[in-house]
């Protein structure tokens, strides 16, 4: 792992909901963690060569732990397996320091939406909010509620009257109606939105048909929906501080080839969802397949995801 870490012991493994368990970490020493803020992420060394990012669930005042949930999801990447075979109470496990791409802003009123095990920095935000005392409903999502996590929690909490449940095999009353929700917001509102990526596509265009400005609408993604791959060609990077020039091959990402020429970058999720590889560009056209930049800035042509975007020139240009 790269980045600042340090060991935690697993405190606590719970089964949350039906494939998802809870995950409590505890300092090894001291009694204290590193401070972090709501929709903040831990990247964790679940072997030495399997490091995941996972949003942290708990209320951004607690200091002693850490707590994540994670979904068994036999499609992923496998680490998600892995979490739920390999890690066990007692253990001590490395993770980074934790780091946030999903900023939580100030806002008059803020629509939390949580799809699935979404939840997690949803949830988070949700006991942020109520921390500050500020105007928030919270939706959450999820095909039944026995895979559903946190609900009792959310129904013991404080806030429990600011939170509604959807749930796709409830009765109508209850399903989540985006279009009466965005439309009904005023134009102070702001929105933030996890789940899988088919949710947080509904979420982002029923907000843009609804009129929602973009610079309201504020999402993380987990991961990358597939890509046709089949017609990457190669094309050259130049890297235009040093004047290296170097081929990224068509099965290669640019970070890749970069890093089989000595030139290492710092990554995390490695699928264009967190935003750490951004890099300025200054010359060629960009192929953007990254879930982080907003569309406008991805036609601005200007910055891109060196860990899965592209160029649809021979040549690009990076300001490194
Ligand atoms: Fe996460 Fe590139 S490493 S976007």
């Amino acid at each position: 792992m790269d980045k600042k870490s340090l060991n935690v012991r697993i405190a606590r493994c719970a089964t949350e909901a039906t494939d998802i368990v809870g995950l409590e970490f505890i300092p090894t020493d001291g009694d204290t963690l590193p401070p972090f803020t709501a929709g903040a992420h831990i990247d964790i060394a679940i072997r030495p060569d399997l490091v995941r990012q996972y949003s942290l669930c708990n209320a951004p005042s607690e200091t002693h732990r850490y707590h994540i949930a994670v979904l068994r999801d036999p499609n992923s990447r496998g680490g998600s397996v892995a979490v739920h075979e390999e890690l066990r109470e007692g253990q001590t496990v490395q993770i980074s320091y934790p780091r946030n791409h999903f900023e939580l802003g100030d806002h008059k009123h803020t629509l939390l939406f949580a799809g699935g095990i979404g939840v997690t920095p949803i949830m988070c935000m949700a006991e942020e909010l109520h921390r500050r005392g500020s105007s928030f409903t919270m939706h959450y999502g999820a095909r039944s509620s026995d895979r559903a996590a946190f609900v009792d929690r959310l129904h013991a909490s404080p806030f429990s009257e600011n939170v509604e449940f959807h749930f796709d095999n409830g009765p109508d009353e209850q399903k989540l109606n985006l279009t009466a929700i965005l439309r009904g917001a005023s134009r102070d509102t702001h929105l933030y939105v996890c789940g899988p990526s088919g949710f947080i596509e509904a979420v982002k265009s029923e907000a843009a048909a609804a009129g929602w400005s973009t610079d309201r609408v504020h999402f993380e993604y987990f991961g990358a929906p597939a890509v046709d791959t089949s017609n990457d060609g190669s094309f050259e990077v130049r890297l235009a501080r040093s004047g290296k020039a170097i081929r990224v091959e068509a099965d290669q990402s640019i970070v890749h080839a970069l890093a089989c020429n000595g030139v290492k970058v710092e990554t995390s999720c490695e699928q264009g969802v967190c935003g750490t590889c951004l890099t300025r560009v200054l010359e060629g056209e960009i192929e953007h397949r990254d879930h982080y930049l907003l569309d406008e800035e991805k036609l601005a042509n200007n910055q891109m995801m060196i860990c899965c975007s592209r160029s649809k020139t021979p040549l690009l240009v990076l300001d490194m």
